[in-house]
Formats: structure tokens, sequence, C-alpha cells
């Protein structure tokens, strides 16, 4: 169950508003103590000060800052390129009683003193509990802040202020990299591609043959976009397609000997698929499918944010990555690789059952919890 919400602020609205220290619920008799926000800013200050050198060295001009750090602070603030994005992650207890929107007008000052800049170029998001049905990936406003940013080189188009998400996840970084050092004359895939950050990754690093495909054509175009920024182009050799991962799989001929594979915890669209994915589930099916793609020497990497996520335990030969970039401090996504076209643990079957359509799902199935 999750809602979200966006918005900008506004400098003068903000300091209206201002207060630090003991936080009162909207009724005034729940009275208790919250951290001074001067911690928080003292925290993403010192934290800037190192990630900024950083950041420099690693060429990267969108990192995070400040990861949950303090409890009492539950924001994860990034940096791009003169732009702070910052998502905050409410318990229900603060949602209910108002409290984390003075957090949030708190939070919004300290990170426009701490990094010296205009809350003008502050975008805040939500994130909570909200039910199933509308996507992560719909469109939450049209005001269109777009900003490139740098990542080893490259360069991405990234929207601050019209999804919950800006266009490139920030934690997947390494694996771009190593996505990119690995590339090399391969026939690369990249299922659930998003805005097409690992494609360009591996265009970039000599990849003879993409494939990208997404359910939605707005990220199909953002990743053609993509691909031009960097100086490549959609065609034969590297195709765009928009399509249902789960169907084109059922359908896709190999061989690949790179491939991505980074589902979302949980997809519904009925319209366009027809069938409710979630990734504890069918993790088996998906991986099972994409690995019969690979070429006998291919690798398959596998990743999901889905907090508390258990790999099959049949995968017996998946090598779990160490893939978190050094500006995050928790563990956001969990990473596998996969070496050749073999099936599941040794003698298991090779059959699991393919995600259901929807009106295969039981009416009383209760929806599990998404983060
Ligand atoms: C977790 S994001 C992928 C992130 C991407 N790998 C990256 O690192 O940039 C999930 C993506 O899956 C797409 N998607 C969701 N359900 C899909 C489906 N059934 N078939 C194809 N794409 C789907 C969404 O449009 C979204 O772009």
């Amino acid at each position: 169950m999750l809602r979200w919400k966006t918005g900008r602020w506004g400098f003068n609205g903000l300091f209206g508003t201002l207060r630090s220290g003991p936080i009162h619920s909207r009724n005034g008799n729940d009275q208790r103590y919250v951290s001074d926000v001067s911690d928080f800013e003292n925290r993403l200050q010192k934290n800037a000060k190192q990630r900024f050198k950083w950041a420099e060295r690693e060429k990267v001009t969108a990192f995070r800052i400040y990861d949950l750090d303090m409890p009492e602070w539950p924001f994860a603030v990034d940096w791009y390129e003169g732009f702070a994005h910052v998502m905050e992650y409410p318990r229900r207890k603060q949602v209910r009683d108002g409290s984390i929107d003075e957090a949030r007008i708190e939070v919004v000052r300290a990170t426009a003193a701490a990094l010296q800049m205009v809350p003008e170029k502050i975008f805040t998001k939500t994130h909570e509990k909200r039910p199933w049905g509308r996507g992560q990936y719909e469109r939450l406003t049209t005001t269109s802040t777009l900003v490139n940013v740098k990542e080893h080189g490259l360069t991405f188009e990234c929207n601050l202020s019209d999804y919950l998400d800006t266009g490139l996840f920030l934690d997947h970084r390494v694996t771009r990299a190593r996505v990119r050092q690995e590339a090399k004359g391969k026939r690369f895939l990249n299922l659930f591609a998003y805005t097409g950050s690992f494609t360009v990754h591996a265009l970039a690093g000599g990849a003879a043959e993409t494939t990208t495909v997404d359910l939605s054509n707005t990220y199909c175009d953002w990743a053609e976009r993509n691909f031009k920024l960097n100086g490549f182009a959609a065609g034969e050799e590297h195709r765009v397609i928009r399509a249902d991962v789960l169907g084109w799989l059922e359908d896709a001929r190999g061989p690949f000997d790179l491939i991505v594979l980074d589902p979302p915890s949980f997809s519904s669209s009925k319209k366009k698929m027809g069938r409710r994915f979630e990734v504890q589930r069918d993790h088996r099916w998906l991986i099972e499918h994409a690995r019969g793609l690979l070429s006998p020497t291919g690798t398959l990497y596998f990743s999901t944010n889905f907090l508390g996520f258990e790999l099959d335990a049949r995968f017996k030969d998946a090598q779990p990555l160490d893939s978190l970039p050094g500006d995050f401090r928790r563990s956001v996504h969990q990473c596998w690789r996969f070496l050749g076209p073999v099936g599941v643990a040794d003698g298991v079957d090779r059959s699991p059952a393919r995600p259901a359509r929807d009106h295969e799902h039981r009416k009383d199935q209760h929806p599990p919890k998404r983060r």
C-alpha cells in the first residue's frame, strides 16, 4: 500500500512556517521531542563536504548525500547537478499526526542551508503506503524540470519534478559500470529497461548489438533520448522494444551474451499486460526464461529492490554481488550473477509456473507488503 506525493517548496512559503525543536501534533496534546533540525543540517553538511570531493574523483554529478543516516530524519537527499532531490520515508504515525509535513519544511530549509542553494532547486517526494493500483512509474506532474547529469563520462536526462523517480537509479551505478566493462563485442539484453541507462553503458563499452525492452512508451522514448545524448542511435542493431517482458520472454529468441534483468517489485498494469507480476512469487519463472536466452558463456545480472526479497533456494549457482555504490549507506537492492544458460539447481524441474493472468488470481489474495 503506497501513495506518493510530490512538491517543490517556494522560498517565502517555506520560511514563514519554520521551526525546530519539539514538534506538536495537530491536536496539540501529544507533544514529543524530535531531534533538532540542526543535527540533520550538520550531518548533511559534513557528508556533502566529503561527498562532493568523492564525486569529482568518481566523475559523477548525481549522487547520494544523506541516506536516512539519522532515524529521526527519515529522508534520502540526492544531488543532481545543482538540484537536490529529497525523498521522505515517513512512518505511518508521522503521516497521521502531520509531523512529517513539519519535518519536511525543516528539512528543505536545512538542505538549502547545508548545500548553499535556493529552495526552488529542491524537489521533495513522499514514499508512503498506498493501495495497489497506480504504478510507481506513473506521472505525478507535468512541470518537467529536466537536468542532464554525468556518470563516468556519459550523460543521462533526469526529470526531477514529474515522477517519483528521476530517470536514473543511482544505486545501480556500480552494476552499470560492470556492464560497460563486460560489454565489448557482446549481444546485450536489457529487460525492464526504464530509461535505458544500462544500455547506454553497454553501448559505451562497445556492445555489438543491444535490445532494450520496457512496457512504457514514455520510458522507451526516454531511453532513445539517452542514446542520442551519448552519440548512439536506436536502429536495427540497437532495438528499443515496447513490450510486456513476460509476454516477450515467452517468444523471445537468443542468444544474448549479457543480460540485465531488473524487474519492478510489482507490476499490475491490467490494461497493458492482463496479468499481475510480483517479483517474490514470479522471479523464478523470469530468471529461468531470461537465462534460457543466454549464450553458453553468457552472463545474467538479476537485481531487485523488493525489501525482504529471498531468492529461490533452488538457484544454487547464483552469485551474490556487492553492488552498492560508496555513497549509499543502506542496502536498497540485492543483485546476483548467473553464468551460462543452465537451469535452476541441478536436477530441479525447468518449468516453474508462469506468472498468472489476472483472472487466475484468487479474489481473496492479499497484496504483499511493499516498501
Ligand atoms: C525497476 S524499473 C527498472 C530500472 C532499470 N533497470 C534501471 O536501472 O534503470 C522498472 C521498469 O519496468 C517497467 N515495467 C513494469 N512492468 C513491466 C512489464 N511487465 N514489462 C516490461 N516493462 C515493465 C517500468 O515501465 C519501469 O520502466
